[in-house]
């Protein structure tokens, strides 16, 4: 695993979005496993940035996401849909039909799911898989649990990812209690993994991801198994494996 420590969230933003360009320039037609949230929002606004100055094209980009909320129609403000066209692909020439975020509103969430790996199977997985990570250890919504799931699938979403979540909605209750996510299966099958997070409270999930035995209980563990993932986090994120010796 490489690591880069950076020093707060625009550089961990900066590096990230470094190492993503760079992976578009070296193959113009890869294949991007992006993510939402608040962790790559700033590395969407340096690509965005960078596009808009001619150094970068998503022309020939095919993207998969992580994950949707169940539910949520793609023009919810919320919606994974919605917040992958606002903060990245309206503002690049990406082509829309080159871009697949799972339906959140599919009648049968089941078949989406089949069909949503059966399309990442078909390109022949993922060049680079763009993660954040939950402060329970969540990678996409694979949620702590008994057990990884290989296959793209509905989850439960933790009552912590559900608290962690609410901020984004008007109330609690508003946060939906699904979600369809990638499965493990899909993120392992990725060529390169860029793993980014940001902030004190991600600190715990980081240290037990990597430095902690593998474990369903915290999903992002099972990274240590993959063989390109490329770690970038800021000082408070790496506090823990900083003052464990692992992060200088
Ligand atoms: C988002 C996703 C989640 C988030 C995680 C961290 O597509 O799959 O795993 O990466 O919940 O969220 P933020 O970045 O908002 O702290």
């Amino acid at each position: 695993m490489i690591i880069y420590r950076e020093k707060d969230y625009d550089a961990m933003s900066r590096r990230a979005a470094q190492v993503i360009a760079a992976e578009v320039v070296h193959k113009a037609n890869c294949i991007l496993g992006l993510a939402t949230g608040s962790t790559p929002e700033g590395a969407y606004k340096c690509l965005v940035d960078w596009y808009k100055q001619g150094l970068l094209s998503f022309k020939d980009v095919r993207s998969v996401n992580l994950d949707e909320y169940k539910g949520l129609a793609p023009d919810h403000d919320q919606s994974y849909r919605y917040f992958m066209q606002s903060n990245l692909f309206d503002h690049v020439d990406i082509c829309p039909e080159n871009t697949r975020v799972p339906d959140g509103l599919a009648a049968d969430s089941d078949a989406e799911c089949a069909q949503y790996d059966a399309y990442i199977r078909s390109l022949g997985y993922v060049d680079l898989q763009l993660l954040g990570i939950g402060r329970n250890g969540h990678i996409g919504f694979n949620e702590p649990g008994d057990c990884f799931i290989k296959e793209t699938h509905v989850v439960d979403l933790a009552e912590s990812t559900i608290d962690a979540n609410a901020r984004f909605f008007a109330t609690r209750d508003d946060v939906p209690k699904q979600a369809l996510s990638m499965g493990i299966g899909a993120i392992m099958g990725a060529k390169k993994v860029l793993l980014c997070a940001s902030g004190e409270e991600k600190a715990d999930a980081v240290y037990r991801s990597v430095c902690r035995p593998i474990t369903p209980n915290c999903p992002g563990s099972i990274l240590q198994l993959h063989p390109n993932v490329v770690l970038v986090a800021d000082e408070a994120a790496l506090s823990k494996l900083i003052a464990a010796g692992v992060a200088l």
